[in-house]
């Protein structure tokens, strides 16, 4: 039997569900019952009714899918897939951080450990991170972490001045705005669309500005447009699938003369066979100790709520 129908056989005898990411490899997103962005991952997580939950994706997605279901069992098929953004903000540092600053709301992206939302007053995702901010009276001072790039982004949406954690997100700070020039006069009939993690100097060029998802539905909505796509490359997969008439063009990064894509090698270790085994094995597991859940559930839930 072929792994992949190995895998469908095993799904439903465990009823088991496959959540995937965009940037993952485009034989898992073929076998997922659900590919999306972080708030819809988190969405379909929270109303899931399968026993175990695959995550294809990142730990702190499969973390926030355990924080969710902690009944549940969630396996992410490889628990190297970290974040470096999630890395760049240690709980023990983000703590001291809040504690000098007590009367701040504290906003943290998804891409942060189960500790840092523990801290955390409000989440929000790439898709909801405007409206969070907006959701918080004018006169509250916030903390947004960790993600510097997007903080700027909506402190210049909102015209309000945020205290910035200073964090970001290897791949997308990988983008070259010189190659980038280079490569829209190539191609002037092009649209620039910018994932908010990248940096001001690309979001400032970019005509569309969005989450995965908003950056497919962008697309979809231009049904024959040429797209220059600054994010990982995994999402030229679906985008093409659900635009097939596009023409999609990965943003070129700094160091690579070699190919004009920006890969995330942390969605990237993961892979169907390992997915296969994780699912097999239930391990491995995401575990989180319950004192730590609780408190990370508290602002998840608001983000949910506010998002519906
Ligand atoms: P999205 O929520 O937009 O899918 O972003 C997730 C991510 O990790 C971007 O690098
Ligand atoms: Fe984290 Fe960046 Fe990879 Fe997204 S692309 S998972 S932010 S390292």
């Amino acid at each position: 039997m072929r792994i992949k129908e190995k895998i469908e056989q095993l799904k439903k005898e465990k009823n088991a569900i496959i959540l995937a990411h965009y940037y993952q490899q485009p034989d898992i997103q073929e076998i997922a019952d659900f590919v999306g962005d972080s708030l819809g991952l988190s969405q379909e997580a929270a109303k899931t009714d399968a026993d175990i939950i695959v995550f294809a994706g990142v730990h702190f997605m499969a973390e926030t899918a355990k924080i969710l279901n902690p009944e549940k069992i969630v396996v992410l098929p490889d628990l190297e897939a970290g974040c470096s953004l999630a890395d760049s903000c240690p709980a023990e540092t983000f703590e001291e951080f809040v504690k000098a600053n007590p009367d701040h709301t504290v906003i943290t992206y998804i891409n942060c450990s189960a500790e840092v939302k523990a801290l955390t007053d409000i989440v929000c995702t790439s898709s909801n991170a405007l409206k969070i901010v907006e959701s918080i009276p004018e006169d509250k001072p916030i903390i947004f972490a960790p993600d510097k790039n997007l903080g700027k982004y909506i402190m210049k949406k909102t015209g309000r001045n945020m205290l910035l954690w200073d964090g970001s997100c290897v791949v997308h700070e990988a983008f070259s705005i010189d190659k980038l020039l280079e490569l829209y006069k190539k191609h002037p009939d092009s649209i620039i669309i910018a994932h908010p993690e990248s940096e001001e100097h690309i979001l400032n060029i970019a005509t569309y500005i969005g989450s995965t998802s908003g950056m497919i539905n962008y697309v979809k909505n231009h049904p024959k447009g040429k797209f220059i796509v600054a994010t990982e490359s995994g999402i030229l997969h679906k985008m093409q699938q659900e635009a097939p008439e596009t023409e999609l063009i990965p943003a070129p990064a700094i160091e690579d003369n070699t190919c004009a894509c920006s890969e995330c090698s942390f969605m990237k270790v993961n892979t169907l066979q390992k997915l296969y085994d994780c699912l097999l094995n239930e391990s491995p597991q995401i575990k989180i100790s319950e004192a730590i859940r609780e408190k990370a559930l508290i602002p998840i839930q608001r983000m949910l709520d506010l998002s519906k």
